[in-house]
């Protein structure tokens, strides 16, 4: 039977180039695209109606979750009302998995929220399909969540696209946590790399020290992280670059979240061109990750 493939629904609506990853899954799993209505009660409760046959069917609900404490609620709905209905197994492919950096108590009193809202996604699926979490402290998926996980690297799509794109550039990595992402992208493209330190003082408030980068002056900075959210390190590290002489960096995110006026910010730093992957529908979004989800997920539906 072919599977069901539904959409969370944006609650800003679908922004450009968010139908993309959709049509992508439903043509390359020969899968329906599910119908549903979602909408809030003027109290702001979610109203959610599933308007597919789902009896005995395989169930895909596609979510990024950015964005993620408006999502949660109808997401664990839909997954419930699904089970209800009747679904085979019902997986969620979350291109960007929320709440992985919250991975420890750092403060006495602390919520570990990385595993609370692990355990709280492991209740309601059978399998979660995911694109470069955020591991550093948890160094798999598997020690939090407790379904089958499985992660997709942006590494040699990263890659294929520097290539495609740059002509001779070192990679910089902003902080020891990009270590892994800067040195798989260095390695796949034969480039050279360097690794800054970083230190986070507050949300909005991050020192980065650039060494002398003088060796470099010829080259196209690349700053490669997984995630932009407040931009801050990137326009950090974009200013020390530029403030040495060398050329407006590129600047790469696997997941562009872009909070608040981050994009436009790290634009006005002085950043080259801004590129991420479609895990975040954003105007960015230039690497193509749809192959890669496809793949995955045919891994499991077709166990
Ligand atoms: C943190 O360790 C991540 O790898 C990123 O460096 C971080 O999330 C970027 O955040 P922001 O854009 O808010 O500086």
């Amino acid at each position: 039977m072919m599977p069901l493939i539904f959409q969370l629904p944006e609650a800003s609506g679908t922004p450009p180039g968010g139908e993309g990853l959709l049509s992508s899954l439903c043509a390359g799993l020969s899968g329906e695209r599910g119908v549903l209505s979602l909408r809030h009660f003027p109290d702001g409760e979610t109203y959610l109606r599933v308007e597919s046959t789902v009896d005995g069917r395989d169930v895909v609900i596609l979510a990024s979750l950015h964005e993620p404490d408006g999502k949660i609620l109808p997401l664990i709905f839909l997954a419930r009302n699904l089970r209800e209905l009747g679904a085979r197994r019902i997986g969620l492919a979350a291109p960007y998995l929320a709440y992985m950096r919250q991975d420890r108590r750092f403060q006495p009193g602390e919520a570990v929220s990385s595993r609370y809202f692990a355990e709280l996604l492991s209740q309601y699926f059978d399998w979660l399909v995911t694109v470069d979490p955020h591991l550093h402290r948890i160094h798999s998926l598997g020690e939090i969540y407790t379904i089958p996980t499985s992660v997709i690297h942006a590494a040699t799509a990263v890659a294929r696209w520097l290539k495609a794109h740059l002509e001779k550039f070192v990679l910089v990595g902003p902080d020891e946590e990009s270590r892994q992402w800067v040195e798989d992208v260095a390695r796949r493209c034969g480039a050279p790399f360097m690794v800054l330190v970083k230190e986070r003082k507050g949300d909005l408030d991050v020192a980065i020290s650039v060494p002398d980068v003088d060796v470099w002056r010829e080259f196209t900075p690349v700053l490669i992280d997984d995630i932009i959210s407040s931009a801050q390190t990137m326009t950090t590290v974009v200013k020390a670059l530029l403030s040495q002489g060398m050329s407006p960096p590129v600047c790469v995110g696997v997941h562009g979240i872009f909070a608040a006026q981050a994009y436009d910010q790290l634009r006005q730093a002085g950043a080259g061109q801004i590129v991420t992957c479609n895990t975040v529908p954003h105007v960015s979004n230039a690497i193509d990750l749809a192959d890669d989800v496809v793949v995955e997920i045919k891994k499991i539906l077709t166990t």
